[in-house]
């Protein structure tokens, strides 16, 4: 095979969760540009829509939930209706600790006093999600015995957050970084090793793509710290990992699995 050959998606299917979001957006590009039909998935239909409108030929918009398994089965049941193979999914769906009112962030996002429903929301759609999504997507391809599941991680599934990030200027803590986020994805990791382990026998290739912080509207003073202790003095652009994304899809990485790939501009190394 030649070595252009190896990146080339044409004629695969590859579903992205959290498909409307900052990277997701960026994830269903680069995947069609490199060949593949994309199925774009995520919980509002029109936003769903909108993305498979963006990429153009082929592509699919459906919303589902990864914390519902009967929308996932209808997912699952009208890709392969409407396109007759599965062979890449991406996991990227998740969410954030959220901090709605800056007046109360702090003290809510204190360790001690970190909610429960909190918690165990983010344990639902970054953990139980990725189980699921890959669960029932990926039964098909290891029916077939061929696929590519890719695990959105992060930095902070690798290292603790450092909190300092988050504090002003004046020194304030503005927020904490909650305990929620790093273990969820630390979770994450250790399911990819797992699930490598456990289809690798059946051809279904499992890993990790872990992002650093992507540049993204905040704070001038957060995004020069970030910069500051980062290796390559910057943070993320979302472009960033799509070289990363369809080595992990594609042919290139055919003996790759259960590996955590850092696109994180030498953040953990440090
Ligand atoms: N942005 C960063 O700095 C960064 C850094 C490291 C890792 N990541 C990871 O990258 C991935 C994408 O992050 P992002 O910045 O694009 O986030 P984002 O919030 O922009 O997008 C996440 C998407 O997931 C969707 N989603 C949430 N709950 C869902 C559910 N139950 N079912 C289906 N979809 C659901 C949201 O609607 C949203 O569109 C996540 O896994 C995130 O943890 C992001």
């Amino acid at each position: 095979m030649k070595l252009a050959e190896c990146f080339d998606l044409s004629g695969k299917t590859a579903v992205v969760t959290g498909a409307a979001g900052l990277l997701g957006r960026q994830h269903c590009r680069a995947l069609a540009e490199a060949g593949a039909r994309v199925v774009a998935t995520d919980l509002d239909p029109v936003a769903c829509a909108e993305v498979a409108e963006e990429l153009g030929t082929g592509a699919l918009g459906f919303a589902a939930d990864v914390t519902d398994p009967d929308s996932l089965r209808a997912l699952a049941g009208e890709v392969l209706r409407r396109t007759g193979r599965l062979d890449i999914l991406v996991n990227n769906a998740a969410i954030n600790d959220r901090v709605e009112n800056p007046a109360t962030a702090m003290e809510l996002s204190r360790f001690e006093n970190y909610p429960l429903a909190l918690w165990k929301r983010c344990l639902e759609v970054n953990v139980t999600g990725v189980f699921l999504c890959s669960q029932i997507l990926g039964a098909e391809m290891a029916r077939v015995g061929r696929g590519s599941i890719i695990n959105v991680g992060s930095t902070y599934g690798v290292v603790a957050p450092d909190q300092s990030l988050y504090r002003d200027p004046e020194g304030r803590q503005r927020f904490y970084k909650s305990a929620v986020y790093p273990t969820a994805k630390g979770a994450v990791l250790a399911f990819t090793r797992f699930l490598a382990a456990y289809w690798g026998p059946a051809g279904v290739r499992v890993n990790a793509l872990s992002p650093g912080g992507v540049e993204n509207h905040q704070e001038e003073y957060f995004i020069a710290e970030y910069a500051r202790r980062t290796p390559l003095k910057r943070m993320a652009a979302p472009s960033d990992f799509m070289g990363a994304l369809i080595f992990l899809a594609s042919d290139a990485s055919a003996y790759v699995t259960g590996a955590n790939l850092l696109v994180d501009g030498g953040f953990t190394v440090v």
